[in-house]
């Protein structure tokens, strides 16, 4: 939580930091990712056996470092569209018995060479745990059940020993699984009515916890501010279902899923898109509060988090989804990104995941080519805030001049504010304070008057470039992190164009 006081141009801007008003743990979930078998996020990003680059399973060696680098806690697969004809028995067993199919969502096709097997082995690669989407398009609920026996039963049933036939004897214990994905699409295969969805998710719901209890499970909104995502959450978020009924800690569904994708070719319309993820969590928490009132859930059932499992700037126009997607991150895109980690810090009492879309190629910080990786600018403020802004939020107010022209998208303008200096701020579980501030002004150098921090060492981390528009290449690396320190005494002055993480012992 930060308290916001909009200044003149002409006065000094400044932040005051509390690292001992804790607010909410961060769970370490929203630096979560996502691999769907979409372009080159699969095929030529995490797997590419006979590369040099890759290991005995075919992994890219390369992109493991990177998940390492950022300790990437979760990862979402298989999509996304792609999910909504995916059959995951095609992707399982002999891969030479493994058929290819038609792939409707990004008009390909699939070869199945990867599938859930080649996932976990992944995941254990990298340290990560699987989040597995359900097909809601052409999936029957068998197939649902089925899978999640293949991934987790240790009984003596048919998936269960087709995963030992197929050489896993343990079970995975997948225990993140999503009711599908972007079911009120037009562009999905199977678009649904809210009605047809809620109901549909009731009954996948209750069969998945009677199969499996343990399973948290994911319903799928919208933006977090539709009448789909009040309806799905009105007639889901329950408690007192059969199977359920009687346990007043446990309800059907445990997070609510939203996307949001923001982009303008303007800068400060760009930089400040993802203002709107920050109102649409808000908005999402304020649905779930009222659908638990209105299904009178018992307050010892634990509130709903949100599952913020698409975020990221991308314009589909510039760079289509059947062209693989493959965005090419301006400076100005970093600070978006910045603006949006931001965002899910001081809501971090709402937030229960979050999954940079996507992780590789794909709208992704990480481009792969047969000679190497290439890190675009948005990964420099990802990497500074999975690898320091854990622990707790802490409180922070904030005085700044606001931005005060055009917004994408519109309603931002009314419903939250846009400060030139956007700013949250953490403490981890060792003391150390993780202060975030971008400056988003394109002109403008901001002295800030700091109050709260330590005097004595500050680690400055500083993304910026010589202008909003550059963009790194395997060639030229124009945006990266710039370490200095300082001695926490007076001002401080936040460049323009920047993102800047400070650090001290608390
Ligand atoms: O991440 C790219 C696509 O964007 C996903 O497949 C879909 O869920 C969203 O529309």
């Amino acid at each position: 939580m930060a308290s916001f006081t909009r200044i003149e141009e002409s006065e000094t801007p400044s932040i005051i930091v509390h690292p001992t008003h804790k607010l909410a743990k961060i769970d370490d979930n929203i630096y979560g990712g996502f691999t769907e078998h979409m372009g080159r996020c699969i095929y030529g990003g995490i797997y590419e056996p006979g590369s040099p680059l890759s290991d005995e399973n075919g992994f890219r060696k390369d992109v493991i470092e990177a998940m390492k680098d950022l300790r990437v806690p979760v990862v979402r697969y298989p999509g996304g569209n792609f999910v909504a004809t995916y059959h995951w028995l095609d992707g399982v067993g002999p891969v030479e018995n493994r058929p290819k199919r038609p792939e409707l969502a990004w008009l390909g096709v699939e070869p199945n060479t990867f599938g859930t097997d080649e996932f976990m082995k992944w995941c254990e690669v990298v340290g990560t745990e699987p989040y597995l989407c359900l097909n809601f398009g052409t999936g029957t609920l068998d197939e649902a059940l089925g899978w999640l026996e293949y991934c987790n039963s240790e009984q003596d049933t048919y998936y269960a020993n087709l995963r030992r036939k197929n050489g896993r004897e343990k079970p995975y214990n997948v225990k993140y699984w999503a009711l599908g994905n972007e079911c009120w699409g037009p562009w999905q295969v199977e678009q649904m009515t809210k009605e047809d969805y809620a109901k549909k998710a009731y009954q996948w719901a209750k069969a998945m916890k009677l199969q499996d209890p343990t399973v948290t499970l994911i319903l799928c909104g919208e933006t977090g501010y539709s009448s789909w995502d009040y309806y799905v959450l009105k007639e889901c978020v329950r408690w007192d279902v059969h199977g359920l009924s009687g346990d007043t800690t446990k309800s059907l569904i445990d997070m609510h899923s939203i996307h949001i994708y923001t982009a303008d070719k303007d800068h400060l319309v760009n930089a400040t898109a993802p203002r709107a993820a920050e109102r649409a969590i808000q908005m999402t928490s304020a649905l779930i509060d009222l659908a638990r009132i209105e299904n009178n859930v018992p307050t010892s059932v634990p509130k709903q988090t949100i599952c913020f499992d698409e975020w990221n700037v991308w314009d589909p126009v510039r760079a289509p989804g059947e062209k693989g997607a493959e965005e090419k991150y301006s400076l100005s895109d970093a600070l978006a990104v910045s603006v949006f980690l931001n965002g899910f810090i001081r809501q971090a009492a709402n937030m229960g995941m979050a999954n940079i879309a996507q992780s590789v190629n794909v709208i992704s910080p990480l481009m792969t080519s047969k000679d190497g990786l290439v890190k675009q600018t948005i990964w420099w403020p990802l990497l500074l805030f999975a690898k320091y802004m854990r622990g707790h939020s802490i409180a922070l107010n904030i005085r700044s001049p606001e931005y005060t022209g055009r917004t994408e998208p519109k309603w931002i303008r009314a419903a939250i504010e846009t400060p030139y200096l956007d700013s949250s701020a953490g403490i981890d579980n060792k003391g150390y304070v993780s202060l975030a501030v971008t400056n988003v002004h394109e002109q403008k150098d901001f002295e800030v008057s700091l109050d709260g921090v330590k005097e004595g060492d500050v680690k400055v981390y500083t993304v910026s470039g010589d202008n909003v528009s550059v963009v790194n290449t395997a060639e030229e690396q124009n945006v990266g992190v710039v370490e200095s320190s300082w001695d926490g005494k007076g001002a401080f002055t936040f460049k323009k164009h920047s993102f800047t993480m400070l650090r001290w012992k608390a």
